[in-house]
């Protein structure tokens, strides 16, 4: 049998599909808010504590709560790229461990990302609903960002 050449292309992206799938990248799902978390470094007023958890620790924490697609590759490949650069930037688990140089730059940062509305990201947002923040919770992650290395 002579199959023509898209079908034969065809069914190598379809084999190539079947078989990433069989490459799980490994899950960030370590403890969210452990013994280095931020809430034991600085004062984190409980409704700044939700807005962070909803909206920022699935990217910038040790411990992601994943989407079912997650296992379907490349989703789950890109999800990670996701995590780890997020995580490489600012991990809210980890800011205990940051020098207080480092504490004041990323709370500078995190004022300009929210008044640039960069954070969260977009792409995230546009599946992740509930993670976009209001002006009121806007309001109040900017206020206590600003407190904190003012
Ligand atoms: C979908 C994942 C994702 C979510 C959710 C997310 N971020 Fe990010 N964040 C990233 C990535 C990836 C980077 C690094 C690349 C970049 O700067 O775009 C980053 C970078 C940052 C930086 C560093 C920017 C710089 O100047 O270098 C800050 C600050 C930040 N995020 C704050 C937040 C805050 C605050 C939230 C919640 C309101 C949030 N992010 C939610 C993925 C995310």
């Amino acid at each position: 049998m002579n199959s023509s050449l898209p079908k034969k292309i065809a069914i190598l992206l379809a084999s190539l599909f079947v078989v990433i799938q069989f490459i799980q990248p490994k899950r960030n799902l370590g403890e969210s808010l452990g013994e280095n978390d931020i809430a034991h470094t600085v004062v984190v007023p409980a409704d700044v504590q939700e807005i962070l958890s909803n909206s920022c620790f699935d990217c910038h924490s040790n411990a992601t709560k994943y989407p079912w697609y997650a296992s379907i590759q490349p989703f789950g490949f890109w999800l990670k790229d996701h995590v780890d650069e997020g995580k490489k930037e600012l991990n809210f688990s980890e800011f205990k461990l940051y020098t207080e140089k480092r504490k004041a730059k990323k709370f500078k940062e995190i004022v300009e990302e929210l008044e640039e509305d960069e954070m969260p990201l977009p792409s995230y947002t546009w599946v992740h609903k509930d993670a976009i923040l209001t002006p009121v919770q806007k309001a109040a992650l900017l206020a206590w960002a600003k407190k904190n290395y003012e």
